[in-house]
């Protein structure tokens, strides 16, 4: 576990704390502020303690990269493209202040566009109890360098702003950046908020002591990006249950016919070899038996049900059909544990949203008879938020790549710097 906020005296002492309001902007307006309401219980917490003054910080975007891919992009379609007008829209924190502003009810000083170095009096001359917001720190090319004396730089300066750190930034606690990891250097103590214990609690004990039978639903597009979370949830799962696109990879490893699906040729023997893996460790690897499929990858196209696990050559799956649902539900229904990581079939487009809204009411439906039933993963957060079952989960993580990583069994920097 990780110490938190709890185990330290914050009575009159100026507060550092990372959150991760990296949340999806448009034209500088909030568009889901989950991550945002995520932080408060720990924001009001610290404030009731009688704080010097609690200061945030956050990235959001990564203002250098994406504004370069954008450039290229409009470049590409011919357009004009004003960098500062993207910048302003998309990386600026005072729209985020504004915003936690009106969420906390009280007011949230900006502490201004010029970046975040030399802020340490305006931040010691504000009243006690202040809040204060620092500017996106991706800004400084010191917070993600990968060489640790530059990273050192700002996180001495950020640290300057604090008595204790405070990291409640699970989203992005993979990353050893400057204000998540290297700050930890130069402030004690260093502890997780509320947000960051939850999310400890609940996906730690999954890799390492899950409450047993343990289910795995691991979905997705490509069998690469998920090798490693496979690997490492097979040491203590009953069962796996591959869907989505990568899915394809495996049932053509099985010699099936897979007709336009997505696969990854190259991963074939990944998949031989993970196939095998949970043979040895008597884990049951359970793949789609029916399909919903297609012959384009389109949200109008009429969907073809095939009631086998080979497919036409003209079709590609999009979905998994009633045989294989009956089947996962099957397998669900002992499980103590169950973690879902990737949607079984394309649920953003309708017709081939069924498979994985009914996976999204067999977790809930487990969660009511008292397993431990945790979400993680941006695509399986998208999906139970749009069938509205993500109050009926023990826990939707709001990390994506910190979520996985935790999964596959890493240590998290951001999660370090917390154990104390
Ligand atoms: C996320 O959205 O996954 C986190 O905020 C981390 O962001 P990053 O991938 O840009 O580091």
């Amino acid at each position: 576990m990780i110490k938190t906020v709890k185990s330290v005296n914050l009575a009159g002492k100026r507060v550092i704390m990372r959150v991760d309001f990296n949340v999806p902007m448009k034209d500088g307006v909030v568009q889901d502020d989950t991550r945002i309401t995520a932080a408060l219980p720990t924001i009001n917490y610290i404030l009731d303690q009688g704080v010097k003054t609690l200061t945030l910080m956050s990235h959001l975007g990564d203002p250098a990269k994406d504004s370069k891919k954008a450039k290229e992009k409009a470049e590409k379609d011919g357009k004009s493209f004003d960098e500062a007008a993207y910048i302003r829209g998309r990386h600026r924190m005072a729209p985020i202040a504004a915003y936690l502003e009106k969420k906390l009810g009280r007011s949230v000083i900006f502490a201004g566009e010029d970046g975040c170095y030399g802020k340490k009096a305006f931040i010691d001359s504000q009243k006690d109890g202040s809040v204060i917001m620092l500017e996106n720190t991706r800004f400084h090319k010191e917070e993600t360098s990968k060489d640790a004396l530059e990273r050192d730089k700002l996180a001495k300066e950020l640290a300057s702003y604090g008595d204790v750190f405070v990291n409640d930034a699970f989203g992005t606690a993979h990353r050893d950046h400057a204000s998540t990891a290297s700050i930890a250097k130069f402030v004690t103590p260093a502890v997780g908020g509320f947000l960051m214990e939850k999310e400890v609690r609940f996906l730690e004990p999954i890799v390492t002591n899950p409450e047993k039978p343990l289910v795995a639903i691991i979905g997705g597009a490509k069998v690469s990006s998920k090798i490693a979370v496979l690997e490492s949830l097979l040491k203590n799962a009953k069962a796996l249950v591959i869907g989505g696109g990568m899915a394809y990879t495996f049932l053509k490893a099985q010699g099936h016919e897979v007709g336009k699906s997505l696969v990854e040729d190259d991963q074939i023997g990944t998949a031989k070899n993970i196939l095998e893996a949970a043979k040895k460790a008597g884990a049951e690897i359970v793949l789609p038996l029916d399909q919903v499929a297609a012959e384009t990858f389109d949200a109008a196209a009429s969907p073809v049900a095939v009631d086998s696990r080979d497919l036409p050559a003209n079709l590609m799956g999009l979905d998994v059909g009633p045989k294989t649902i009956a089947l996962y539900k099957k397998v669900l229904d002992t499980a103590k544990t169950i973690v879902w990581n990737g949607p079984v079939g394309v649920f953003e487009f309708d017709a081939f949203a069924k498979g994985t809204e009914e996976v999204a009411k067999l977790v809930a439906e487990a969660t009511g008879r008292g397993a431990i039933t945790v979400v993680g993963g941006g695509d399986s957060v998208a999906a139970v938020n749009k069938f509205g079952l993500a109050s009926k989960m023990s826990h939707v993580s709001t990390g994506g790549g910190a979520s996985l990583e935790l999964l596959e069994g890493r240590k998290l920097p951001g999660i370090e710097v917390c154990r104390g």
